[in-house]
């Protein structure tokens, strides 16, 4: 795959990818998040650099080193990582969605630390903005390529995201199977775009994220030619 691997497919091009959990904020002192490692992101970042993209990396909370020649900026929470996207994204051509957005965020950050009280406490939450629908929706969008992480019917919920958020590819992967996918080190997935599909087995993240870029290079000048 090494030899195989084109360095020079994205030069030229600006790849803008975010990566990681978000962090949401309830108090002083506590979040809502989840387990993403950020690994595939950081992957395809690698990936994008080697193939000679400008790369900017937006990152939530992770414990990686930023990958060489790589641009990265620190967010926290949603909020913080739209801003990043939406100012980053000003003048890319391929947007990539690889964090694990947290969906929603607590509907107030308690100014001091909540004390424990009654037997049961009632959290309200509030939707967070959708990062990847939001920059595929702008007038002249970039190549805009998302994620699902699915614990079934992978395929359809795939294809579902693709069209509702106007992706120029999705790349799916099923995180009930142990071993690959979400806080691992491999990962296999099924890729689709508008009129076609394209399965990658399981291999380490790294190698995937080599393979996920030579594709969305050939995708891009397809539709971009
Ligand atoms: N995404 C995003 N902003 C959000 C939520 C998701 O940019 N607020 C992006 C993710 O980075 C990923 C894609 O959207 O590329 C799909 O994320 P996923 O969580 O699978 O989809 P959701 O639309 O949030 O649907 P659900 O969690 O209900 O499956
Ligand atoms: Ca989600």
């Amino acid at each position: 795959l090494a030899q195989q691997f084109d360095t020079g497919q994205l030069s030229g091009k600006h790849v803008v990818i975010t990566a990681g959990p978000t962090r949401e904020a309830l108090d002083p002192v506590r979040y809502i998040s989840n387990h993403s490692s950020g690994k595939m992101g950081f992957a395809l970042a690698q990936a994008a650099a080697e193939a000679g993209a400008r790369v900017t990396l937006i990152s939530g909370p992770v414990n990686l080193p930023t990958p060489p020649q790589c641009e990265r900026i620190d967010v926290i929470s949603a909020d913080d990582m739209l801003q990043a996207a939406e100012h980053a994204t000003s003048d890319c051509d391929v947007f990539i969605a690889a964090a694990a957005v947290a969906d929603y965020r607590p509907a107030n950050i308690a100014e001091q630390k909540i004390k424990k009280s009654g037997e049961h406490i009632t959290l309200t939450l509030t939707k967070n903005p959708d990062i990847v629908a939001t920059i595929a929706g702008q007038p002249t969008p970039p190549f805009c390529v998302g994620f699902a992480a699915e614990t079934q019917h992978l395929g359809e919920h795939a294809q579902c995201k693709l069209q509702r958020k106007r992706l120029d590819m999705i790349v799916a992967n099923d995180v009930s199977q142990p071993g690959i996918g979400f806080n691992s080190d491999d990962n296999a997935v099924s890729v689709f775009w508008p009129g076609g599909k394209q399965q990658l087995a399981q291999a380490s993240k790294q190698q995937l994220a080599r393979q996920l870029i030579q594709l969305m290079a050939e995708r891009l000048s397809a539709t971009q030619p």
